[in-house]
């Protein structure tokens, strides 16, 4: 499909890496990727221009395809009285009601930048864009990934025309890429998820969620997965952008208590046990709809990060934090494969 030298690749983690993650590991021979959640058409382009100018290795651009729901003011109104005693205690001014800047979706603007540079692999998570989006962007000899967290999700994806699907376990870090159930208690763990995609599909299956080592890699690859997806084991890596609330959590003792929360952004995603998620979580009906959910919650973010406390971080994780110092990317990488 797309010739790595390692059947590895870097999960794009939207916020937690930008480029040059995506040239270390690309040039090292797997296949790096560059998330385009948090980024506008502007900032996508400069990031592709410098991932091509560094690297003529393949690489992915990764996109989330979400909808923007409405503002439910009576929905944000019991979310903010939920976490009014936390605004006290901060000191913070409660946030007023409105659309916060959101997360960037796949559409018509975003393929406009994209057809420019024609990447080799583009990624969605939380389904596929409109089918004409889907063609379009094969037109250009790009090869389409997409999450599947369960087998009817793959199926779906092998019928709407997917190269590849990716098997996102219950074990990974960050948004589960759930589009056809809301259902977290029938989600599956990635060992039996792998090897029932890879019997009801035709196309590769990549493993993710809860590899961080070479014998992680093994196993997926022995249940039949063409190749890896590997998020958290990068985000110690100097070339991410993992903020130092976020390395220090990996760190600290407990890094492999994660659990699935909506709290911070309205969809459930896997991060390190904090204490939002101690006392009011891990899963509460009053978060507003993704990514509405994480308005609220902004100024008691940046005030705890600001102290160097994670309270009120998504401190995405999956459930096999990786031990050990942390490795330039390249090195894990190559680690990753032997
Ligand atoms: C910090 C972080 C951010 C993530 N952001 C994205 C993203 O922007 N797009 C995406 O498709 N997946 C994202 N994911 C999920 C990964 O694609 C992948 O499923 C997961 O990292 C695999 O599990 P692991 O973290 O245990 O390796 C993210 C994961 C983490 C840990």
């Amino acid at each position: 499909m797309i010739t790595t030298d390692f059947p590895i690749i870097q999960a794009p983690m939207a916020g937690s890496q930008g480029s040059a993650l995506a040239i270390a590991v690309s040039a090292a021979g797997g296949l790096g990727s560059l998330p385009c959640a948090l980024l506008d058409p502007d900032m996508i382009r400069a990031e592709l221009s410098a991932i091509t100018a560094a690297t003529s290795r393949p690489y992915n651009v990764n996109f989330f395809v979400h909808r923007e729901p409405p503002v439910d003011e009576g929905r944000e109104i019991a979310w903010r009285t939920l976490l009014a005693p936390y605004y006290q205690e901060l000191g913070v001014e409660q946030p007023a009601v409105s659309r916060p800047a959101g997360r960037t979706r796949f559409d018509e603007e975003t393929a406009a930048v994209l057809e420019g540079f024609r990447p080799p692999v583009v990624s969605f998570h939380f389904g596929l864009p409109a089918e004409e989006l889907v063609r379009r962007v094969k037109s250009w000899g790009s090869k389409v990934l997409a999450s599947a967290t369960t087998v009817e999700e793959a199926r779906h994806l092998e019928r709407h025309g997917v190269d590849a699907v990716i098997a996102q376990g219950l074990e990974a870090g960050g948004h589960r890429g759930m589009f056809l159930t809301e259902d977290l208690s029938t989600q599956m763990g990635t060992l039996p998820l792998v090897r029932q995609v890879v019997r009801a599909v035709r196309v590769p299956v990549i493993a993710a969620g809860g590899i961080a080592d070479s014998a992680g890699v093994r196993a997926a690859l022995a249940l039949g997965a063409a190749a890896v997806q590997v998020g958290t084991a990068y985000l110690g890596c100097p070339e991410a952008k993992t903020s130092a609330v976020h390395r220090a959590a990996l760190k600290a003792p407990g890094a492999e208590v994660t659990a699935l929360t909506n709290l911070f952004t309205g969809r459930p995603a896997r991060g390190i046990l904090n204490r939002l998620m101690r006392e009011i979580g891990p899963i509460n009906a009053s978060a507003p709809a993704f990514p509405l959910a994480a308005a609220a919650i902004m100024p008691l973010r940046a005030k705890a990060e600001a102290q160097g406390r994670g309270d009120f971080t998504g401190l995405w994780a999956g459930q096999h934090v990786r031990q050990g110092p942390d490795l330039p990317a390249a090195e894990l990488t190559r680690e990753l494969a032997s």
